[in-house]
């Protein structure tokens, strides 16, 4: 049986301020400082352009995520099945895959101060477009015309040299012992490339029969020229992919299905419809015969891709049988056709997400800040509190229901402070449920249990907990 408690001033939806109305990201970047979601990589020393970690409530809230995300794209398709392949691949995957020769992007410097900037970006940005497929020369004759409005970020100066493609794969010596590294194995650029490599082998050994997925979660690596917007451009980042192969021009009908469902499943998520929006790319990617981007409405930025979505065709198993020499053709086995399938692949930075669930769910009015998660990503499921730290048989019962809580939830035991002050703590983390154990809890066995969004608190048995 539960029992509404009055509360001492209900807040008011009226005051709320939206994060677009504020600083926006700063706002996100200082929360996630200060409550210990994100911290800057190396940060004693300074820290280092594009490079984060994740502290303990983001890391929950990233392992909430993937878990989601696991669940939603494999675990609950019947024709889907997970992989974790390795980092490093033979060098050669990379000159197969595009990337040695066409994963780069145009780079300018100033000459005053050496500071870098991506000339696609900027050209952008004054509403220029640069084709992927433009030679270097290309690209610097629109510069020409154009960098006389371009300023350097960091000197205000006008003074550029012209643009360069410069390849964003990151180099290793894994497994060379000599000084020149003629033939690095490369970080991976891109997380798929593992799927495409097993292939053969999930064929051969799970009974699949097309059309089926592979997914998985994988670190990738890009040496961005100008890493920005916290953590939208990173230098190391995680990707959740999906790549689903099908027969040849058979791809029209699954690729506008999986579109729909990764916006549905981002709205599950909690994120507000009128901050997501479709984007088709015009100039593509040298591997993608179409591709489409879900954008987010980031707060200070606009909309920019949160996930690709994209129709590959048989360009990477094509590629690979190519490079590789293995048949990498798939053989029906009702009828004997063999045929190199094609690939509808979804793709989508962690990080990006994190910081659109972040921004969704964050609002401040007068007397706090709260996000608004949804129970199953939110960091921390239940605050439990003693009233009192000083009273033993309080913090007795504190305890014992933190440790009935938390062999099913992430859970959190705080008996610093006023009461006012630990929700407040808890509402910045977006904890839907606090737990107060008082003197009637020693008597009766009830609880006060507050919502994070009403504020509103009720009275309840421990064991309905
Ligand atoms: N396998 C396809 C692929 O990698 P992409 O558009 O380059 O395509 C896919 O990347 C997703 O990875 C993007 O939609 C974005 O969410 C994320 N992503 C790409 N570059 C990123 C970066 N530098 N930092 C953070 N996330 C990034």
């Amino acid at each position: 049986m539960a029992t509404k408690i009055a509360v001492k001033s209900p807040l008011s939806l009226n005051n709320m301020i939206q994060l677009k109305d504020m600083n926006g990201m700063d706002e996100i970047v200082s929360l996630c400082k200060r409550r210990g979601f994100i911290f800057p990589g190396s940060d004693i020393y300074g820290g280092m352009a594009g490079l984060y970690d994740f502290g303990p409530y983001g890391v929950e809230l990233l392992n909430n995520l993937k878990q989601n995300w696991w669940k939603h794209n494999i675990q609950q398709r019947a024709d889907y099945v997970g992989l974790d392949s390795a980092m490093f691949k033979n060098p050669e995957v990379w000159k197969a895959s595009g990337h040695v020769d066409s994963f780069s992007d145009p780079m300018s410097e100033c000459k005053e101060c050496h500071t870098r900037i991506r000339v696609d970006k900027e050209l952008e940005k004054l509403g220029v477009f640069a084709d992927e497929k433009m030679t270097e020369a290309e690209i610097g004759k629109l510069f020409d015309e154009h960098k006389s409005k371009i300023k350097c970020p960091n000197c205000k100066k006008q003074n550029w040299t012209a643009p360069k493609k410069f390849n964003l794969l990151v180099k290793s010596n894994l497994g060379d012992f000599t000084e020149q590294n003629t033939d690095p194995a490369y970080l991976p650029g891109e997380a798929c490339q593992g799927i495409y490599l097993n292939f053969k082998n999930v064929v051969d050994t799970c009974r699949v029969k097309i059309p089926f997925g592979i997914g998985q979660i994988g670190k990738a690596f890009r040496n961005e020229i100008s890493p920005r917007n916290f953590l939208f451009r990173t230098r190391e980042f995680e990707q959740a992919d999906t790549q689903y192969f099908v027969r040849p021009h058979k791809n029209k009908e699954p690729y506008e299905r999986i579109k729909q469902e990764q916006w549905d499943w981002l709205l599950s998520l909690g994120i507000k419809e009128e901050n997501l929006k479709w984007h088709q790319h015009e100039n593509l990617v040298f591997y993608a015969k179409d591709a489409w981007d879900i954008e987010y409405n980031y707060p200070g930025n606009g909309f920019d891709e949160l996930m690709g979505i994209h129709d590959r065709s048989d360009y990477d198993l094509s590629q690979h049988m190519k490079f590789s020499g293995t048949d990498l053709e798939y053989r029906d086995p009702m009828t004997g056709e063999k045929y190199i399938p094609w690939i509808l692949e979804t793709s989508m930075g962690m990080g990006r997400l994190f910081l659109a669930v972040l921004c969704d769910a964050y609002e401040q009015n007068e007397e706090r800040t709260v996000l608004h998660l949804s129970p199953e990503l939110a960091p921390v499921k239940y605050a439990v509190f003693p009233l009192l730290k000083n009273k033993p048989d309080l913090v007795k019962k504190a305890k014992e229901v933190f440790e009935m809580l938390s062999s099913r939830y992430n859970c959190e035991f705080d008996d610093n402070g006023n009461i006012g002050k630990r929700y407040r703590r808890q509402d910045e983390i977006g904890t839907p449920k606090c737990i107060t154990i008082d003197f009637d809890t020693l008597e009766d066995d009830t609880v006060t249990v507050r919502d994070r969004d009403t504020t509103e608190q009720i009275r309840i048995n421990i064991a309905d907990l």
